[in-house]
């Protein structure tokens, strides 16, 4: 049986949990929240047993790994004492918003000789999927142009994210990009460049950046157009707008993630989104299938990936841009 805790019991914690409640020999021990309320919340609604911190966590159970779901910017601390503790690990992206955080955590998970993951969920995103294997059976030829644009309306800062002045579009939404950018190519990024703007978020009481627009080259020269948004109007009928295009020497793949497949068109135009949804009362969708693979790579005692190092070049990635957005500078990569 392979033991495993959750940190943090926000919307991920809670997804986690009810995904790797679905895999055979697997049991979720318990979970660590320090909101007393959140903690009360899951314990009444997943029946779950809870700790006020990971330290407790990992001093009352006996674990295999652990998911760290806490906010972007509080990773570090958990997956470091995870790491410490021989705990094999499926950290939430951004791997951390910090160069520095995220090689402590490359550090300690190489020293301790445990295996770590990054949730970059994309990877079992069933349109991303065949794109790459498009790409990997040459019918797309040489990747030459890739343009995404990842965006949430108002609501996602100023409403569900409490923590959103400490993050950013581009701490919350482009590692999701970036990471796809570098996948789908197979290239390695060679320098970036940004400019964002502000005001509209911080005028409704969030001091963040509302949008960033960043271009990342690759070392052959092929680049990719990145754009992340916070100031979608709340009229948009889903939260999230995604949109992919790749253009390759050979065929050009369009994806398009917003309405997931499903329009309700009542008194007004709703995606009710069809990512995270339950089929015969079992949790599906592709961010499942990524928490699923997690244990049943460690339980068949395979690589987890993508793995630390990659989470690293991401944050990385990340770290330049909101660099670039302050002094104008593009960045070397390499
Ligand atoms: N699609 C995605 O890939 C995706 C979507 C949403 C969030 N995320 C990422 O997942 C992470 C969590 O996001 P969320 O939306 O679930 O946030 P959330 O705010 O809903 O949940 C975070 C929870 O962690 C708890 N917490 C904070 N510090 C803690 C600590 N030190 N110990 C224990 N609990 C602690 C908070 O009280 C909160 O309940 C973030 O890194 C975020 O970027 C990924």
């Amino acid at each position: 049986m392979l033991r495993i805790g959750i940190v943090g019991a926000g919307t991920r914690g809670r997804m986690y949990l009810r995904a790797l409640r679905t895999v055979p020999d697997v049991a979720v021990a318990a979970v660590a929240e320090n909101s007393p309320r959140a903690a009360e919340a899951i314990e009444r609604d997943l029946a779950v047993p809870t700790y006020p911190s990971h330290e407790a966590l990992f001093a009352g159970e006996r674990l295999d790994a652990v998911v760290i779901a806490t906010p972007d910017f509080a990773h570090r601390t958990p997956a470091l004492d995870a790491a410490r503790a021989g705990l094999h690990l499926l950290i939430e992206k951004p791997l951390a918003n910090t160069v520095e955080d995220a090689t402590a955590i490359r550090d300690a998970v190489h020293a301790a000789g445990v295996q770590c993951m990054v949730a970059f969920e994309n990877r079992w995103n069933p349109a991303f999927v065949r794109a790459r294997a498009a790409i990997d059976a040459g019918a797309v030829g040489n990747v030459l142009s890739q343009s995404a644009h990842l965006s949430n309306t108002y609501a996602v800062p100023l409403s569900m994210l409490s923590w959103s002045a400490q993050s950013s579009p581009g701490w919350f939404l482009m590692p999701h990009t970036v990471d796809l950018a570098i996948w789908l190519s197979g290239k390695r990024p060679a320098r970036v460049y940004a400019t964002g703007f502000r005001g509209e978020l911080a005028r409704r009481g969030v001091d963040t950046w509302d949008g960033i627009h960043a271009l990342l080259t690759f070392e052959d020269g092929t680049s990719a157009t990145l754009e992340s948004l916070w100031v979608l109007p709340d009229s948009m009928p889903s939260v999230v707008d995604f949109k992919y295009r790749v253009i390759g020497s050979h065929a050009a793949l369009y994806i398009d993630q917003q309405d997931q497949g499903l329009w309700s068109a009542g008194e007004r135009l709703r995606f009710p989104g069809t990512t995270v949804l339950d089929v015969d009362g079992t949790p599906q969708g592709f961010p499942t299938w990524m928490a699923v693979s997690f244990a049943r790579s460690l339980l068949a005692g395979a690589a987890l990936s993508p793995g630390v190092e990659h989470g690293l070049l991401i944050t990385h990635v990340v770290q330049a841009i909101h660099e670039c957005l302050v002094d104008g500078s593009p960045r070397s990569l390499t």
